[in-house]
């Protein structure tokens, strides 16, 4: 890392980190990959990272780092908080629902980031701010509800299976209407399935698992102004784990930086 003059509270922020995890934490141009070994000080970097921002002036709620479990989140934003206590700067203790993105930072899963997409723009795609998420019980009720009104046999066709496929095409971004573009091949009552079950999904004002990631993807796809703001809300992105990524994750990530940095 080149010389530079740290500040008291830059100090106690990278304090016991080593010369490469400086180097991440304090590289705030373009953008930043880090790749290290297990158990190495990869989410110590991040966690540093949104406190060095935050301690640095950057306003909190410009900054996202989203994670794979809400337990890592948890534990990330304990760390945040802690780290910045040190220093003097106390976040505010809001609501996890609250709508406030201004003065904390959002450290969340990708399923969490999707919720708050579709409560705050999902009426883009007609769907009502009191929707319902499924489990995966309920998705096979609905499947095995369709299955039997399409009279198909369910010996034949687990509904197992057709959830399955369902996950398979949200992942690869794949809407009923492009199904057929999926990797795989399947039978044609797979896609029958999928279009039905979309139907009675929305019909009811409720979504899947896997469209807490499809459906903001599609809402941003669509919409410029929609990707303007949550562009201009986070300015800094950063993912642990991020070679976990899906598909659909990445690509919904990808809407939410300005093309001119990508
Ligand atoms: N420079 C350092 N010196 C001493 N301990 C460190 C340093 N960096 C991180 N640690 C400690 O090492 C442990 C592992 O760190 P961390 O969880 O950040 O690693 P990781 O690379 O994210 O691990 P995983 O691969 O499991 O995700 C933690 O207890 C952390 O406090
Ligand atoms: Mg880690």
């Amino acid at each position: 890392m080149s010389l530079q003059i740290l500040s008291e509270t830059e100090e106690k922020i990278l304090q016991d980190l080593n010369n490469k995890q400086i180097e991440s934490v304090s590289s705030l141009e373009g953008s930043t990959l880090v790749i290290a070994g297990a158990g190495s000080g990869k989410t110590a970097v991040l966690v540093r990272r949104v406190a060095y921002l935050i301690a640095k002036g950057e306003l909190p709620g410009n900054i996202l780092c989203l994670t794979f479990t809400n337990k890592a989140a948890k534990e990330m934003n304990e760390r945040v908080r802690k780290l910045l206590e040190n220093v003097n700067i106390n976040l505010p203790n809001l609501p996890p629902w609250q709508n406030d993105y201004l003065r904390i930072p959002l450290l969340c899963t990708f399923h969490s980031l999707g919720v708050r997409i579709l409560r705050e723009f999902g009426e883009e795609i007609d769907l009502k701010k009191e929707f319902t998420i499924l489990d995966t019980e309920e998705q096979k009720k609905i499947i095995k509800q369709i299955q039997k009104d399409l009279n198909i046999d369910q010996k034949n066709l687990q509904a197992n299976l057709v959830s399955y496929f369902i996950s398979k095409c949200k992942q690869e971004l794949l809407t009923p209407e492009n199904s057929h573009k999926l990797t795989q091949d399947y039978l044609p009552v797979f896609h029958q399935i999928y279009k039905k079950y979309q139907e009675v999904l929305s019909k009811n004002q409720a979504v899947d698992f896997d469209d807490l990631i499809l459906s903001p993807y599609l809402i941003l796809k669509n919409s410029a102004l929609t990707r303007q703001i949550l562009q201009n809300r986070w300015t800094h992105i950063m993912i642990d784990e991020f070679q976990d990524t899906n598909p659909a994750q990445f690509e919904l990530v990808k809407l939410l930086i300005p093309k001119e940095i990508l």
